[in-house]
């Protein structure tokens, strides 16, 4: 087949790769853990069913209070924290973590309703929901982390993590949210190379 006009539908291929050739140990859960979807704003397909959607509210708010806007919807698959997620380990293929990175938010903000706001040991949940974002993550598997610095530097984030991120991009108003990538390591399969198997 000639490449440049093939399509290939991404959904399928997925559902396929996950449900048609997985063991029945893993085939409970999709590839992929979204730790804190909120509105899911950030996603192409708000019901990409290659993704399990985690976030601690359920709601439906008019965050955006002018004409047209449309409700900010939080309807997540599992009610969960990100501190302590209702999965195994080594489960998720890919996990993208966007916590809220704010603490200056209104109450009543936009901000607040869209992002969530850090109240009170936040350096201490943010390290738990790394920790647990890592647990859940497949040997192998690649982590995405969004963080926009505007209360708190990303630096001061990634300190709270032993793993080492990949490479990062800097993106929105002022290049002021950084997407940051992260590999989990797969201490089996570096084992069986430096054994020469
Ligand atoms: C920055 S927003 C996520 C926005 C989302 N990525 C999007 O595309 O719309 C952060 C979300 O984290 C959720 N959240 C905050 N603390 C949490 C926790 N401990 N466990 C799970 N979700 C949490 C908030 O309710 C909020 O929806």
């Amino acid at each position: 087949m000639n490449s440049a006009t093939q399509t290939i539908d991404f959904t399928d291929n997925a559902r396929r790769a996950v449900h048609g050739t997985c063991p029945p140990s893993c085939s409970a859960f999709p590839p992929v853990l979204d730790a804190c979807c909120g509105g899911r704003m950030m996603w192409f397909d708000k019901k990409d069913e290659r993704a399990v959607f985690v976030d601690r509210r359920r709601e439906t708010q008019q965050a955006d209070k002018r004409p047209g806007r449309s409700a900010l919807v939080v309807d997540p698959d599992h009610l969960a924290d990100f501190t302590d997620l209702p999965f195994p380990s080594d489960t998720f293929y890919h996990v993208v973590f966007d916590p809220p990175h704010c603490f200056r938010n209104g109450k009543t903000s936009r901000m607040h309703a869209v992002y969530g706001t850090l109240t009170g040991d936040w350096r201490e949940m943010l390290r738990k929901g790394f920790a647990e974002c890592f647990r859940v993550l497949r040997p192998g598997g690649t982590l995405v982390f969004k963080w926009a610095d505007e209360d708190v530097l990303a630096r001061e984030i990634l300190a709270l993590t032993p793993e080492h991120p990949l490479y990062g991009h800097k993106s929105g108003r002022l290049n002021r949210t950084h997407w940051i990538a992260f590999l989990k390591p797969n201490a089996e399969h570096q084992a069986r190379c430096r054994a020469g198997l």
